[in-house]
């Protein structure tokens, strides 16, 4: 991990460091509560956004250079995740496929998420320093129930998209009606 840790020192301002060392944290205690592999919840933490404070026009050479979905180039936001996933295996010897789904997968989220997937979704979304009119809100939900906090996080993703008329990815639609229907079908 000491790869890791000098890349974020190096690469990430005063304010996504802070970002990701929150991520850990959270990721670290929902893993716990929710019966996955905390080390492995950190450590997808640690890499999520390691392409955070990338160029866009060095996230574009990305995506081609690793033959990355187009849909990914002029999209800082989209791409930093899936170009992390396979950065973090060709470059830093991680090859445990769920934790370089959680990265890949963090920002859209996905129909099926496994827990830790949905571990690292969450815990970029409450982690201590997030400071959202609605994330108090979360953080409650999040002790109680995994899905419905990351159901009540996308939900509020896709308003926010679409308030603004931003690329909403079609993984993020499918992974809220994912969690809709499998609340529906546990009674939630
Ligand atoms: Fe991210
Ligand atoms: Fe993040």
């Amino acid at each position: 991990m000491d790869y890791i840790n000098s890349y974020i020192e190096k690469n990430l301002n005063e304010k996504r460091k802070a970002h990701v060392y929150g991520v850990v944290k959270t990721a670290g205690e929902l893993a716990a509560k929710y019966g996955c592999d905390p080390v492995k919840a950190e450590t997808a933490a640690l890499f999520h956004d390691m392409f955070r404070s990338t160029p866009v026009d060095v996230l574009n050479m990305y995506v081609r250079q690793l033959q990355l979905d187009p849909v990914l180039l002029d999209n800082a936001n989209l791409a930093h995740g899936p170009i992390a996933a396979v950065i973090m295996e060709r470059d830093y010897g991680i090859h445990d496929e769920d934790i370089i789904n959680a990265v890949k997968y963090h920002t859209t989220g996905r129909a099926g998420m496994s827990v830790l997937e949905k571990v690292i979704y969450l815990a970029d979304a409450i982690e201590p320093g997030r400071n959202y009119p609605t994330v108090d809100e979360l953080r409650k939900t999040a002790a109680v129930s995994l899905d419905q906090a990351c159901l009540d996080s996308m939900e509020r993703s896709i308003e926010y998209i679409r308030e603004r008329e931003l690329f909403l990815h079609e993984d993020t639609i499918k992974a809220r009606d994912y969690l809709k229907k499998k609340g529906e079908q546990n009674g939630l």
